[in-house]
């Protein structure tokens, strides 16, 4: 394999040294099909515990394919895989309202468990597409050879694109993705994904520091100072490296995966969870729900993907129209809260617009929630962040768990996780509510069960 892939530092016998070796995932989990039994009268458990330390088989947070893609407010894999080694058995299907970059997904199917993701964003089809990708051999030189060769040519239909992008790149990035539009071979394409969306994103005067598209005086100098002298061989250079490193990491999941029998998976991206889950027929059934729904100092997924979105051949229109469903920003029809803590925190909320959002996003997030709860026989793992509304905190997680504990779940635990390695993205100004943002350092995942 290694004579066909033209790059010094990417040695299958060594990357084999390198990877730790566990026999399977799946040999964790219990063959016997049936959950835990409650312990009656138990209080719900607060437990601080580092996911990373209780969950050493997954090397690092961005080992392998966790870290494909530089999605917003990702989870570490092993939050997921702690969940699922306690409480889920070999028989255990998982699903993720909310899968984002489709990290649950990736981590249920190294335990061999049959999963669902859904999302707004149709980055989720296309990334877990390339995530289970088998590793292959690539002619990388090749690669690069057809690309700047390409007779094709295609730009995305964006009314601002020559805003974003200094005139003289235009030229080689329609050639490069006119190359990768017209690939009949979709793994290749598929591949390909990541290391041009990257390499073109270098070019752009795009800062990947802020949270919307936005220019600022730092990502015009990296843009001015790549494109002095030999831009192509610098936008090619960037592309070929991001190649090797998705060899590298699809390599690495692949090993993590060993025999595992690759389970069923459903992915539905480019999807609202509010009306997919309205429209559950009434038999089916997952056993464990795991999740991180969106914030509630909203993240904008769809904007902070827009650029992406467009690459890969997405309309602005289509854009827009994703961003309308965005929780908290959707219309949504008010539900019952049932939770005191909800109603006390909302009486001290004087602006009307941010008690607006306060309620929305918890009529959409815990709508959707509520509506598949009836679909889930075992458990729910919500994995929340803190979040302050002037000033005021507001403890998602408690929340969550008195309006479920109400419609007669029981709140086994909240286990705390201190991050250390998330990205997120330091905004001084939530768009939502156009005031200051102050995130705590602390996520929490709340436990519920049946
Ligand atoms: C905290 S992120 C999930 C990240 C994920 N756990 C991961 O590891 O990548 C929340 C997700 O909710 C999604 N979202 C927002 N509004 C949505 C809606 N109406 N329907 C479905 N997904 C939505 C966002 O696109 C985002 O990916």
């Amino acid at each position: 394999m290694s004579e066909s892939i033209y790059e010094p530092r990417f040695d299958w016998a060594l990357l084999q040294q390198e990877t730790m070796k566990l026999d399977s995932f799946a040999a964790l989990l219990s063959e016997r099909c049936v959950s835990k039994k409650p312990t009656p009268d138990q209080q719900p458990l607060l437990q601080s515990l580092s996911f990373r330390q209780a969950v050493p088989h997954i090397p690092t947070t961005t080992y392998g394919v966790f870290s494909l893609y530089r999605y917003p407010a990702k989870f570490i894999p092993q939050a997921v895989a702690y969940v699922i080694e306690q409480y889920a058995t070999r028989c255990s299907s998982v699903i993720d309202p909310f899968g984002g970059s489709g990290t649950t997904g990736l981590v249920a199917r190294l335990y061999g468990l049959n999963y669902e993701l859904w999302d707004l964003n149709p980055l989720l089809g296309i990334l877990h597409q390339i995530a289970t990708l088998n590793p292959m051999p690539i002619q990388l030189d090749g690669i690069v050879r057809a690309l700047k060769g390409s007779r094709e040519t295609w730009l995305p239909r964006w009314s601002r694109l020559h805003y974003w992008y200094p005139e003289p790149i235009l030229p080689l990035l329609s050639k490069a993705w006119g190359y990768y539009h017209s690939l009949e071979d979709t793994t290749l394409r598929l591949m390909l994904t990541v290391p041009l969306l990257k390499a073109t994103k270098q070019f752009s005067y795009n800062d990947p520091q802020r949270q919307k598209l936005s220019r600022s005086p730092k990502a015009q100098a990296r843009v001015e100072a790549l494109m002095q002298g030999d831009f192509e061989s610098r936008f090619f250079a960037i592309f070929r490296e991001e190649l090797v490193q998705v060899l590298r990491k699809l390599w690495e999941y692949h090993q993590l995966m060993g025999e595992t029998q690759v389970p069923q998976s459903v992915v539905r991206s480019g999807v609202d969870a509010l009306e997919v889950a309205q429209q559950l027929s009434a038999e089916q059934r997952w056993d464990i729900l795991i999740t991180s729904p969106p914030y509630l100092q909203a993240q904008e997924y769809i904007r902070c993907s827009k650029m992406d979105l467009l690459w890969l051949g997405y309309t602005e229109e289509a854009v827009r129209e994703l961003a309308r469903h965005e929780f908290p920003y959707k219309k949504v029809e008010s539900i019952p809260i049932y939770s005191p803590t909800y109603e006390t925190l909302r009486q001290h909320i004087q602006e009307t617009h941010l008690r607006r959002m306060y309620d929305q996003y918890f009529y959409a997030v815990l709508g959707t929630l509520t509506r598949l709860a009836q679909h889930i026989q075992n458990y729910m793992c919500l994995f929340v962040g803190q979040a302050t509304v002037r000033g005021m905190r507001v403890p998602i997680d408690i929340i969550f768990a008195e309006h479920f504990t109400q419609l007669g779940w029981i709140h086994e635990a909240t286990l705390i996780d201190t991050i250390e390695a998330r990205v997120l993205f330091k905004a001084r100004i939530n768009p939502a509510t156009g005031i200051e943002d102050h995130r705590m350092p602390t996520e929490h995942m709340v436990i519920l069960r049946r």
